[in-house]
């Protein structure tokens, strides 16, 4: 029984060593020396060529090395029935929320404006912002958390996902026809929904079309879900006044792509959460031990719906 890490171009070490302190005897084998594939059944991945998956006959397992499994699922030629587990961790998710609640402070209060004064010291006080209404696109473990966090906060938090949830002091939507009400109210929209082909451009024009006039967007869910063109649009119209962008179409973020030098657009290079790799190797560990045991697995991805 060997587990088999799949993760093209990331040095895996730390990886492999957190799995070997937990068990000693784990046989870890790193991709593409995979010895003889048919040893292989539970592998660990990120961003596997498609079609590779299939080579392994005795495949019980897909652990996705993140919360994300999008990247699973672009591949088209994945083997059919085969399990799909994707990290839930607790320190992950707050690292989410602390990002999230950081932007629309830093945003409100004016934080990066005044690192730019103090570059060609410029003394010019201003009012703090005063937008308080934050929407949330998708409520799963991660906006849930972020929901309650912002709440506690004193934010006037909506939320929004694609079927029915209900949290404490938060306005909830759901359902494709009611995104536009969702978000006609908020000063910011923080996207943290799965990439499926549902949410594929979902914060596109008219999306923006239906925010309110000067909204800041926040992107921390995946580059697929934003229209670049339609975005920039936006911030050109001043429909949108900012963008906070964590995610990006290609990573990392071409040197030339109009995002990097755009007035209206602050952005991070995919660090607002990092997994967590002996929370990780914990949980791909304990799923390890199920998998032997025919006991049902943690963190099972719905392959239906596609997170
Ligand atoms: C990061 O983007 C993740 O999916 O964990």
């Amino acid at each position: 029984m060997t587990i088999l890490i799949l993760m093209p171009d990331r040095n895996v070490s730390e990886v492999v060593q957190a799995l070997n302190v937990i068990d000693t005897d784990l046989e870890v084998r790193v991709w593409p020396d995979t010895g003889d594939k048919s040893d292989i059944e539970f592998v660990i991945v990120w961003d596997h060529p498609t079609g590779e998956l299939k080579k392994y006959p005795n495949l019980k397992v897909i652990a996705s090395f993140g919360a994300g499994v999008d990247h699973i699922f672009k591949d088209t030629d994945l083997p059919k029935q085969v399990p799909i587990t994707k990290i839930v961790d607790k320190n992950l998710t707050r690292q989410m929320c602390e990002y999230v609640a950081g932007v629309i402070f830093n945003h409100r209060l004016r934080l990066t404006e005044y690192s730019e004064f103090q570059a060609a010291a410029i003394w010019a006080p201003k009012e703090a912002r005063q937008g308080n209404n934050v929407c949330l696109l998708g409520l799963g473990n991660i906006g849930r958390c972020a929901a309650e966090y912002l709440t506690v906060l004193g934010f006037s938090v909506s939320g929004w996902s694609q079927s029915r949830k209900d949290i404490e002091n938060v306005t909830t939507f759901h359902g494709e026809k009611s995104l536009g009400k969702a978000i006609s109210d908020a000063d910011y929209i923080v996207c943290l929904l799965p990439l499926t082909p549902n949410t594929e451009n979902i914060l596109d024009k008219t999306l923006f079309s239906k925010a309110r006039k000067g909204a800041y967007l926040i992107n921390v869910g995946r580059g697929g879900h934003l229209n670049e063109d339609d975005l920039l649009e936006a911030l050109y119209q001043g429909q949108m006044s900012g963008a906070c962008l964590d995610v990006f179409r290609t990573e990392p973020l071409p040197d030339d792509h109009p995002f990097w030098r755009h007035p209206k657009i602050h952005l991070t290079p995919h660090t607002a959460s990092l997994t967590d790799i002996d929370q990780a190797a914990t949980q791909f560990y304990e799923n390890y031990q199920n998998m032997k045991d025919n006991r049902p697995l943690i963190n099972q991805v719905d392959v239906t719906k596609g997170y």
